[in-house]
């Protein structure tokens, strides 16, 4: 079965490089097994078994979330309101969520992280990352590594998000770098660390993420949120393929990132759940780093699943243009999970976002608005707004 999509006022598509963006007008494209078959103006268009009319909307490739914690319980929204009267926000406010969600069950968090990925679909995330970071005894992190796997391709092990109540600091690390990582290993696919102030130093972060490398697992990094403790230099040496955060980052930082494989995830929703000062991502764009833009979907830092906010907040605050926007919440997350996606050439899945608005850039101009109006995944439809 072949279908053609048509009446669209502009479809977006990302190049390889970070930023490049052709926008074709009077566009259509054409779509069978999963797969973009055509893609370009609409004269042009060949003939297929079914016709879809988009009524002059614009179509993006779909959003990939690099960056996701979607397996936990509770909700800590008392926090985020005591940090609009002045608290600053701190690592040690993941423990609370570590509590809620040991004693919840798989079948409570499994639903948990579906009624979150239904909200992704909604605001026209494609691919998702999930991470597990909430559990912090082998038992839950395990479960949740396990969950996440049922959930998506993109697993990351966060054993070593903070070291745990009631656990010696040089206990869990062995557990992170021994038993723990043993256990998760046959469900991940990345090994990740929290290395900033109240988390894990640089020394421990290189222990860890070594282990895990030995282990078969591939290195990406959380870093520089709170303070820079100095991982940047470490996550390019072990070649991450994303730092994420780069809330705080030096001149030499910027200088080593610059030329780097390794990616930098910029998290709007972070600094402005956290009320923490934006990093300037045109100084990084400037300097010739990969971006990407991801909603950390997370109940402490970062409760969103909005990815149309996540870019309207990094155009308005990061210095970002609508299109460095776009390329990074696409093409940038596909990069910074090292996989294929975020792009709409022929030949790959058809993984597009139908906007009821005549652009892209109608994401940042119009903030707040549900614009997403259809999500497809490998040409199948995951979400309609009604
Ligand atoms: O990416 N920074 C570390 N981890 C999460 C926050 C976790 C939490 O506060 O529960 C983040 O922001
Ligand atoms: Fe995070």
């Amino acid at each position: 079965m072949s279908t053609l999509y048509k009446g669209i006022s502009s479809l977006a598509l990302t190049g390889e490089k970070f930023g490049d963006l052709q926008v074709i007008e009077n566009a259509a494209f054409a779509v069978a097994d999963g797969k973009v078959i055509y893609v370009g103006p609409a004269s042009k268009a060949p003939e297929c078994q079914e016709e879809i009319d988009l009524g002059g909307r614009s179509v993006i490739p779909g959003f990939v979330d690099s960056h996701a914690h979607l397996i936990f319980a509770g909700e800590r929204s008392e926090e985020f309101a005591s940090r609009i009267t002045g608290k600053p926000y701190a690592a040690g406010g993941i423990r609370t969520t570590v509590r809620a969600t040991r004693a919840a069950s798989d079948e409570e968090l499994k639903a948990n992280a579906e009624k979150l990925i239904a909200e992704f679909y909604a605001s026209g995330i494609t691919q998702f990352e999930i991470k597990s970071g909430y559990g912090l005894d082998v038992e839950t992190e395990l479960r949740s590594m396990k969950i996440a796997a049922e959930l998506t391709q993109h697993t990351t092990f966060l054993g070593a998000h903070v070291v745990p109540e009631g656990v010696e600091r040089s206990e869990y690390i062995k557990s992170v770098t021994g038993e723990m990582l043993q256990a998760v290993r046959p469900y991940a696919k990345w090994i990740d660390v929290f290395c900033d102030q109240g988390a894990f130093s640089v020394e421990e972060t290189k222990q860890i993420l070594e282990a895990g490398i030995a282990a078969g697992l591939k290195p990406r990094l959380h870093a520089n949120q709170i303070a820079n403790l100095g991982a940047i230099p470490l996550a390019v040496e072990l070649d991450c393929a994303s730092v994420d955060h780069a809330t705080h980052l030096s001149a030499e930082d910027i200088a080593v990132l610059s030329g780097s494989n390794t990616v930098v995830t910029l998290l709007p929703g972070a600094e402005f759940s956290t009320k923490s000062p934006y990093p300037d991502g045109r100084r990084l764009a400037s300097a010739g780093i990969t971006l990407a833009i991801a909603t950390d979907c997370n109940p402490g830092s970062s409760y969103t699943t909005s990815m149309p906010f996540c870019i309207a907040v990094a155009v308005r605050e990061m210095g970002l243009t609508p299109e460095q926007a776009l390329w990074a919440a696409t093409r940038g997350g596909a990069k910074a999970l090292r996989t294929e996606g975020g792009s709409f050439e022929v030949g790959a899945s058809a993984d597009f976002v139908v906007l009821d608005a005549p652009s892209h850039v109608f994401l940042s101009y119009r903030p707040g608005v549900q614009l997403v109006s259809q999500t497809y995944i490998a040409g199948r439809r995951v979400f309609e707004r009604q």
